[in-house]
């Protein structure tokens, strides 16, 4: 298969995958030729976009993304874009088709009206006289419809597969907007990718194991947030969870900042500080570089090889700004307290994500400290917490940041007002009793053991390698066999939704992250992983 595209601009350099991951094992400059996973599947992809007025690049991005993503699509298989001629001044639509480097088509209007889409809306055919601008816009550029138009944010994406030897871009009327900006894909790829995240994978009828979250929030935690909802008509008072989570870490209240989840805390630090070299240490969650880039710093990557062990050595000496997880999604390594302060400097500020800390039974690497196990004296270490995985409550958003109370005051003045509101705040003074800290760690032992027969399930499947030991509410495996890109769409054609994890920089082809769920699903997933791992040959 045919893994370069027409717009290629020469990333990989004609080296395999693995000579890449060798050469970048170390440091890779962001802006580089990091990317092991640059090619596409060898389909022709058109996609159709239909898009509110004034829209942003990430949400079109996004939309993209996960349509493609679903699909089991990657960025580089779109050869076009397509919308109708009244979107000529939409800016995202031309940034997209210009990072992507690909034609973005206008299409007159009565061309599209012309079109039989599948799933017509009266909104739309009422505000632009077309019943669905994306499915039009692709059935208009000579393409099939793939599956059913997705819509994120006001982002409509439908796609198309162009016939092969079809020349797509030339076959329909409507003037293109070339890119001519050489190499500027990679930045759209990584975008794309940081953008990725588990929710995207789920849809009506696949069993969910792409989310890391627990199922639901208790009920004695539902209860007492439907309680809460009669004093909403105050406005949020933070004080008292924020003494609440101190004394539970062992710290004094001005080390503890509340945040709308541990997302925003990334995006307050990365507001608040200005590195001269800030390093992430990848594979990790992707949106503290997300963070780091919109707020405009350059990001430098560490990417690690499996086992994805950390070696102090490879950090830039002046990196002043240090990013890590533990334990790591999607890795679900845990690392060693001991590595982790080994990582810092005088004047660096190193960041540890310990959103799935609370998975980890005893939290025995936590650097946040506690009563009885006092937070290491390390200058410069902040600790980002969430709240939203072990209690099921990722819409509530809320987490916190632990750190030096100068920096957390930094973090603060640039946080909106009111940012985290007041069912998120009680929901924060509920989890810090010790009575729901004892059931959080009773918890994360149950859910140890589910792992532990997640991974002996998964052993069972030829040609399928998991990380061990892993720590987190997830597995990282590597599926192998005739066709390791193709496993991720036939467990979704099968039923099952999980990670793709080759969108994590550091990562290609057949790595797949796996929730932990309980034993009977997880032996039906292997069972099905077996399948998809092996399928059938074509008649
Ligand atoms: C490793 C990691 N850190 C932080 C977060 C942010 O979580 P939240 O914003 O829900 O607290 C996530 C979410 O998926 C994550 O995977």
């Amino acid at each position: 298969m045919s893994t370069t595209a027409a717009s290629d601009t020469g990333a990989t350099d004609g080296r395999s995958p693995e000579e890449i991951r060798d050469r970048y094992n170390t440091i890779g400059p962001i802006t580089g030729s990091l990317h092991l996973d640059l090619q596409g599947t060898g389909e022709q992809i058109v996609v159709g976009i239909g898009s509110r007025r004034g829209v942003g690049i990430r949400d079109v991005r996004m939309a993209m993304g996960q349509a493609l993503s679903m699909a089991g699509l990657r960025a580089r298989d779109v050869i076009a874009i397509a919308t109708v001629d009244a979107k000529q001044s939409e800016e995202a639509l031309l940034e997209l088709a210009d990072v992507l480097n690909v034609p973005l088509k206008f299409l007159p209007a009565d061309v599209l009206a012309g079109q039989q889409v599948p799933n017509p809306s009266p909104t739309t055919e009422r505000l632009v006289g077309v019943p669905s601008v994306a499915e039009a816009a692709v059935l208009a550029s000579d393409a099939q419809l793939i599956g059913n138009k997705h819509t994120y944010r006001g982002v409509t994406v439908a796609l198309g597969r162009v016939a092969q030897g079809a020349p797509a871009q030339q076959a329909s009327p409507g003037a293109y907007a070339m890119s001519t900006e050489p190499g500027a894909y990679d930045e759209a790829y990584i975008a794309e990718d940081l953008g990725h995240h588990g929710d995207a994978e789920v849809a009506p009828g696949l069993v969910d194991l792409a989310v890391n979250v627990r199922g639901a929030a208790p009920q004695w935690l539902q209860q007492r947030l439907r309680d809460a909802v009669a004093d909403l008509a105050a406005y949020p008072d933070p004080r008292a969870a924020t003494e609440a989570i101190a004394a539970r870490h062992g710290r004094p209240a001005d080390q503890v900042l509340l945040t709308a989840g541990g997302a925003e805390a990334f995006v307050l630090l990365a507001r608040a500080l200005a590195p001269h070299r800030a390093v992430m240490i990848h594979p990790q969650f992707t949106e503290p570089e997300a963070a780091l880039l919109a707020a405009g710093h350059e990001v430098q990557r560490v990417v690690l090889a499996p086992p994805f062990q950390i070696d102090p050595g490879m950090i830039p000496d002046d990196a002043d700004l240090v990013m890590v997880g533990n334990p790591t999604n999607p890795t679900s390594v845990l690392h060693r307290a001991e590595t982790l302060i080994a990582l810092s400097r005088p004047g660096r500020v190193l960041v540890v994500d310990e959103a799935f800390m609370d998975a980890v039974p005893g939290e025995s690497q936590s650097l946040a400290g506690s009563p009885q196990r006092p937070a290491p004296n390390v200058p410069g270490l902040v600790v980002v917490r969430s709240l939203t995985k072990s209690w099921g409550l990722a819409g509530l958003r809320i987490g916190y940041l632990l750190g030096a109370p100068e920096l957390l005051r930094a973090c603060a003045a640039t946080q909106s007002l009111w940012a985290v509101n007041s069912l998120a705040v009680e929901a924060a003074l509920a989890v810090t009793t010790p009575e729901a800290l004892a059931e959080a760690d009773g918890f994360a032992k149950r859910q140890a053991e589910a792992r532990e027969h997640l991974i002996g399930a998964l052993a069972e499947v030829p040609d399928v390698d998991v990380l061990g030991p892993a720590a987190a509410p997830f597995v990282l495996l590597r599926a192998g066999g005739p066709d390791p890109a193709g496993v991720h769409l036939r467990l979704r054609q099968a039923g099952w939704a999980v990670r793709r994890a080759d969108t994590f920089p550091g990562l290609g082809s057949g790595w797949l992250r796996v929730a932990v769920r309980d034993e009977s699903t997880s032996d039906q997933f292997a069972a099905a992983l077996n399948q998809a791992v092996h399928p059938a040959p074509q008649q």
